[in-house]
């Protein structure tokens, strides 16, 4: 019997509203604030939450997800910023790993990015749900696309073009956003495997005619729509691959 629980983490409403309109059975428990959805999508049982924009939102979702629903795997769907050139707005990014930008403690001689007395700070997504996410992506669009690559995650919304270039020379990461680290890390403590699914919404500078205040939530919306898209097709191969 498939005893498989997954955790579904969006960081925004908008991306998680999608899958839980095809949620059925569903039961809701409430802790930090968040709203834990328990139920099935197409007989796969799932919990679906909104965590809150951030790494501290993040990190505390996945500790509850793992000691109060003990999900065996976690997903989580969301936009990002583009770092790389070769990703253009709508495209999608699978975790190969993800890494804190914004930790630095370069001061007492570790390199950006390095946690402190960790033995990893870049957290690698597992490997099985890598390549479902993939197969997933070709299957239901192989039109569009997809990138396996390095998440980069802090909590600074980022549109200026140097600190965009500065994360791209540091890391090598190929999109930005704020929380996939902190659930990658997460995930590594609790020994629980993940997986990142992000669609661009921008590209995190102030090339083109962007107007983040105008396009942003325009681009957001479908980003976001399409990804929860994917995680709902990944969620049903992945309970019957177990
Ligand atoms: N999420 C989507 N776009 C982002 C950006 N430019 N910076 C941080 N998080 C994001």
């Amino acid at each position: 019997m498939d005893m498989s629980r997954i955790g579904i983490i969006g960081a925004m409403e908008l991306e998680v509203e999608e899958l839980k309109s095809h949620m059925t059975d569903m039961k809701v428990t409430s802790r930090a604030g968040m709203d834990f959805c328990e139920g099935t999508i197409n007989g796969a049982q799932v919990v679906i939450v909104r965590s809150g924009v951030g790494k501290v939102n993040a990190a505390l979702c996945v500790q509850i997800l793992a000691d109060l629903f003990q999900v065996t795997q976690i997903i989580n769907t969301g936009v990002a910023g583009s770092l790389n050139s070769k990703l253009e707005i709508g495209d999608i990014v699978i975790s190969k790993d993800a890494v804190h930008h914004d930790m630095d403690a370069t001061a007492v001689g570790y390199k950006p990015g390095i946690v402190p007395q960790m033995a990893e700070s870049y957290f690698k997504a597992d490997e099985n749900l890598i390549e479902l996410a993939k197969r997933v992506c070709q299957k239901v669009n192989p039109d569009i696309h997809v990138l396996v690559g390095r998440v980069a995650s802090g909590d600074q919304f980022i549109t200026d073009k140097e600190v965009k270039n500065r994360l791209i020379a540091t890391f090598q990461a190929d999109c930005v956003e704020m929380e996939g680290a902190s659930i990658a890390h997460g995930c590594y403590l609790n020994q629980i495997p993940f997986v990142i699914l992000r669609a661009i919404s921008d590209k995190a500078d102030d090339s083109g005619n962007y107007d983040y205040q105008i396009d942003y939530p325009t681009f957001e919306k479908a980003a976001a729509k399409h990804c929860a898209q994917l995680v709902e097709k990944l969620v049903v191969d992945l309970a019957s691959s177990i």
